[in-house]
């Protein structure tokens, strides 16, 4: 496995796998990988002959006051990782190297990014796109794997790619719970034991939501009320956002149907976790 932190050597390197007629599988992360990023690993694995991790914590999706600073980072860790997962090469660059001083360049997806995290965090998609468009052109993969868990993130790196017409798949792959069913992410190491036990509250607050859906509830805003209740009754959450929206427009839906996602945003102590799931079992 190859360890490359050089922009330019990183470009000529894919450019020459390219031009061999391999398929590039790229996996892009912030590192402090868990099962959750092995998951995507594996699918890029089967999907690509070469297959390319980058780690970088990228200072640009942070607003003032989040956690750009204590963001977990063992790079160690996440090499060990990805060699016992089949990556062929890392890409790990310095902020210096991705943003030089005289940087100044950004790409803004409107319309899907105003709400739902977007809201609370109004520059996030910005740095989000403008860090995923940039690792696209150094990468220059065939097919991109993403994580559902971020399911806006999801649906406007589908829209950037689809509006600026670049040749890429992109690949959403399915939430990776732990064993209790909290949805697995770097920053779930933020949590103290109190806090560990009372997040699980989101995994239960959405089989709450599917089972008022088995039992032929249709209407979001009472959904929405049970479902806010339900966090509200723990004393370490905070609710950022709760909502119902269409899987592919993500505007706020009144009744459920088949396309229904309920989105949750909560604050678990300092921690802001997400997490979210279909309401119709489609099975
Ligand atoms: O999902 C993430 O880890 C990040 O938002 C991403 C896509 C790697 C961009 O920094």
């Amino acid at each position: 496995m190859e360890i490359v932190e050089s922009v330019q050597e990183m470009q000529q390197h894919m450019a020459s796998v390219r031009a061999s007629g391999k398929t590039i599988a790229f996996v892009p992360t912030m590192g402090f990988l868990h099962e959750g990023h092995l998951s995507l690993l594996n699918e890029g694995r089967h999907r690509g002959d070469v297959l390319v991790l980058s780690i970088f914590v990228n200072p640009t999706q942070f607003g003032q006051g989040e956690d750009f600073e204590d963001y977990p980072r063992d790079l160690k860790q996440d090499c060990d990782l990805a060699e016992e997962a089949g990556v062929d090469v890392v890409f790990a660059p310095s902020v210096a190297a991705m943003y030089p001083s005289d940087y100044a360049t950004e790409v803004n997806v409107s319309g899907i990014t105003s709400g739902l995290c977007g809201a609370s965090r109004p520059s996030h998609f910005r740095g989000v796109c403008t860090v995923v468009t940039k690792l696209f052109h150094i990468v220059q993969p065939h097919l991109a794997v993403f994580g559902a868990k971020d399911f806006q993130q999801l649906a406007v790196i589908k829209k950037m790619t689809r509006d600026l017409n670049l040749p890429i798949e992109i690949v959403g792959m399915p939430i990776f719970r732990e064993q209790d069913g909290l949805a697995m992410s770097s920053r779930n190491i933020y949590l103290n034991p109190q806090q560990r036990h009372q997040a699980l509250a989101l995994f239960q607050a959405i089989a709450l939501a599917r089972d008022l859906v088995k039992n032929r509830e249709r209407d979001s805003g009472s959904i929405i009320s049970t479902v806010s209740d339900y966090l509200g009754a723990h004393s370490l959450i905070r609710i950022d956002y709760v909502t119902i929206c269409h899987q592919l427009t993500l505007q706020p839906q009144q009744q459920i149907d088949s396309d229904s996602v309920l989105l949750l945003a909560a604050f678990v102590g300092q921690t802001r976790l997400i997490d979210n799931g279909y309401l119709m079992d489609l099975s």
